[in-house]
């Protein structure tokens, strides 16, 4: 009797605790955001924190998981987060180049939920560009949402380094190598790279083939129509190759921050990089125009190397209505407005406030409005990220033997392979 009496004593006590317990699970599940990304570096986490201060602004109740993983580009990341969707276990929302790396990657392996709807409630099929809403959508349906547009064709340099020595900014190929030499000469590592997670290596090689080819030919080597063995190409990794001998010997240990670093603290004049750098030189107190300058990455004027970092909605995201709020911060202007100044980057929105964007920014807005574009492979625009994996093999074999034929037959046998699939 006795014994009955303490079970169910414990069964009253327990139970509601139990139901407590579990509904403060559910709490807790339901007021969770989780935000997936690779912006740890100086200008990328400011930019991201812009956006969780207006998300937690609007939903104070929701606790934000900043769930990065450090790595440029997602060298690391990607495979993190590909663990996690194979796993069903995905984040709320995340960080996914438009282009390719959305469509390819996730969207036909049927693991994105459709969003067109809220471009629809959200009026936005008139404020992103079309060609931009293209990029993020697959028959007929929209699957994320453009937090940005980056530049990967720019060269950044220290302004007073290039004043000490009276050089102007190369505007072509040649005049890189006549300032390089002149640098050199004068006992200044001309160009910083850092290509530790190899990408960085694709990315000047993409600016170098954008040089060389010129922007139809450059496209072509992503549809089949330019061939990666052809002369021209090939000159491109000639080049490739004299350029190297003009980079930082610790070139393979350096992140592409570290690389940016070496031309603040004058280590180096210039780095090629993604206007994320501009990013990285306001996040270290650098003035623009005063302390660092940019230039088309040299032979690529008027032409506009893009790239495009958006959000969108997993299926099965444990959080959905939290996410769904966090696309509409995403893409709302007080987001984009918030966002891209800090993060270096250009809104994808047409009707943002262009006051808001400081004169380099300003300068690569009129430059995307009138410029010719094309599609980054370093950054998932132009190619799957399956082809971009096999590229930066095949780079990071071509940066230590410098062997032009056998990267060029390598780069033409990726190529087949993934136009053929
Ligand atoms: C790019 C990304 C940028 C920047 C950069 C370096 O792939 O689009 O936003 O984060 O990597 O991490």
């Amino acid at each position: 009797m006795r014994k009955t009496v303490i079970i169910l004593l414990v069964c009253t006590l327990a139970v509601p605790g139990l139901l407590f317990a579990a509904g403060a699970r559910e709490t807790e599940v339901r007021n969770q955001l989780e935000i997936f990304s690779w912006w740890t570096a100086g200008g990328e986490a400011e930019g991201l924190d812009a956006l969780f201060d207006i998300y937690s602004s609007l939903y104070p109740d929701v606790e934000v998981i900043n769930a990065t993983v450090a790595g440029g580009a997602g060298a690391q990341a990607k495979a993190v987060l590909a663990t996690r969707m194979q796993g069903g276990n995905p984040p709320d929302s995340f960080q996914v180049h438009a282009g390719r790396g959305l469509v390819d990657t996730w969207v036909v392996a049927n693991m994105m939920e459709p969003i067109t709807f809220i471009y629809e409630e959200e009026g936005w099929l008139d404020a992103f560009p079309q060609g931009v809403i293209d990029m993020v959508s697959d028959e007929g349906e929209i699957y994320s949402v453009p937090a940005n547009i980056h530049r990967s064709n720019v060269l950044w340099y220290n302004k007073p380094i290039f004043d000490q020595y009276g050089l102007s900014a190369p505007v072509t190929i040649e005049e890189f190598f006549d300032v390089a030499e002149e640098l050199a000469h004068a006992g200044v590592t001309p160009l910083a790279l850092g290509d530790v997670n190899t990408w960085e290596a694709t990315h000047l090689l993409e600016s170098v083939l954008l040089a060389s080819l010129g922007p139809d030919a450059y496209a072509g080597l992503w549809d089949g129509a330019t061939p990666w063995d052809g002369p021209e190409a090939k000159q491109a990794l000639d080049v490739f190759v004299d350029i190297l001998e003009y980079v930082n010997t610790d070139h393979a240990a350096l992140t592409w921050d570290e690389a940016a670093q070496y031309v603040i603290d004058g280590r180096a004049a210039m780095t090629v990089m993604g206007d994320w750098a501009h990013g990285y030189f306001m996040a270290m107190e650098q003035e623009p125009g005063a302390d660092y300058h940019w230039i088309a990455s040299p032979g690529t004027e008027g032409t506009f190397m893009m790239l495009s970092d958006t959000f969108g909605l997993p299926k099965g995201a444990p959080h959905r209505s939290n996410a769904v709020n966090w696309l509409k911060v995403v893409g709302s202007v007080d987001g984009q407005d918030a966002f891209n100044p800090r993060k270096g980057s250009i809104p994808a929105r047409t009707d943002t406030d262009r006051d808001k964007y400081d004169i380099y920014l300003q300068s690569a807005m009129t430059d995307f409005a009138q410029d010719t574009i094309v599609a980054s492979v370093a950054h998932g625009a132009a190619a799957s990220e399956a082809w971009a994996t096999d590229i930066n093999d095949v780079i990071s074999m071509f940066v230590s033997n410098k062997n032009v034929d056998s990267a060029a037959s390598s780069f033409a046998r990726a190529a087949k392979d993934h136009l053929s699939r």
